[in-house]
């Protein structure tokens, strides 16, 4: 499969059309940044990890009922996936209050909830990708109350797993963002990544944090979280 024109190039990847027009290639960068691009830098061997490790987190969610835009590992660092039209949402799982959550709510972070939350936010960097409850979403027609119920449906589906996955890795899963796009046909499939840029994610025994907000917040470390998260992944599978 070969590259052609090159459709976008977003902060973290870059996606290319293909002599198939439902098949796209996804290109991952080291690039890295926060506070919608106020923060830039790079993290070295990000791409290689992120692509790898977004890949085996899909192959399990397909197995387990979750249809996601996987299609096959080309290298490193791309990835062709089913050319899909993103949902304009961000879906964000809660199982622990840390960052946005716990600053827009003056909590503390590290508050175990009872049950998970799900929220979403409208896709646009222009507007800061602003929170959004159901009857906004619906207001907007981002999608509709169908598509509304399968999203959420699945994002719950899709943290039971991963916080399976990375348990077995001694990793507790906080929050994750993941995001969703429709097929020619319409049915919904989840898209993107999910990588440490995309999960918070804690040591189960430490605490120590082993997810982007080590960039985010200059914590040091950064490729070692990473690397560290990947090598207990591999272990485990
Ligand atoms: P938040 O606490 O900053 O809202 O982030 C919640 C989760 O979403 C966290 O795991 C990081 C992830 N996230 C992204 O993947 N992309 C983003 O642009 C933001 C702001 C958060
Ligand atoms: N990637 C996002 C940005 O630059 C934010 C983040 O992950 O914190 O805006």
């Amino acid at each position: 499969m070969e590259k052609k024109n090159m459709l976008y190039e977003g902060k973290a990847k870059k996606v290319y059309e293909t002599e198939d027009p439902e098949v796209l290639i996804v290109s991952y960068k080291d690039d890295a940044t926060a506070f919608n691009g106020q923060k830039k830098g790079s993290i070295t061997g990000k791409g290689v990890i992120n692509n790898r490790m977004s890949n085996m987190l899909m192959k399990v969610l397909e197995q387990k009922g979750v249809p996601t835009h996987y299609i096959e590992e080309l290298n490193d660092r791309e990835t062709a996936v089913k050319r899909v039209k993103i949902l304009p949402l961000e879906v964000i799982v809660r199982n622990i209050s840390a960052g946005s959550f716990a600053k827009r709510y003056g909590v503390e972070e590290g508050i175990v909830f009872e049950h998970p939350t799900v929220e979403f936010s409208y896709k646009n960097d222009d507007l800061g990708d602003p929170l959004l409850n159901d009857d906004h979403v619906l207001a907007l027609k981002l999608c509709d109350r169908e598509e509304l119920k399968t999203v959420r449906d699945y994002a719950l589906k899709i943290n039971d797993l991963l916080t399976e996955v990375w348990g077995r890795c001694g990793i507790t899963l906080v929050d994750f963002k993941v995001e969703f796009g429709w097929l020619a046909d319409h049915t919904i499939v989840l898209a993107d990544e999910i990588s440490p840029d995309t999960c918070r994610l804690w040591d189960s025994e430490t605490g120590k944090k082993l997810d982007k907000d080590r960039f985010r917040r200059d914590l040091g470390d950064v490729e070692e979280a990473y690397t560290e998260v990947m090598g207990r992944l591999e272990t485990i599978s």
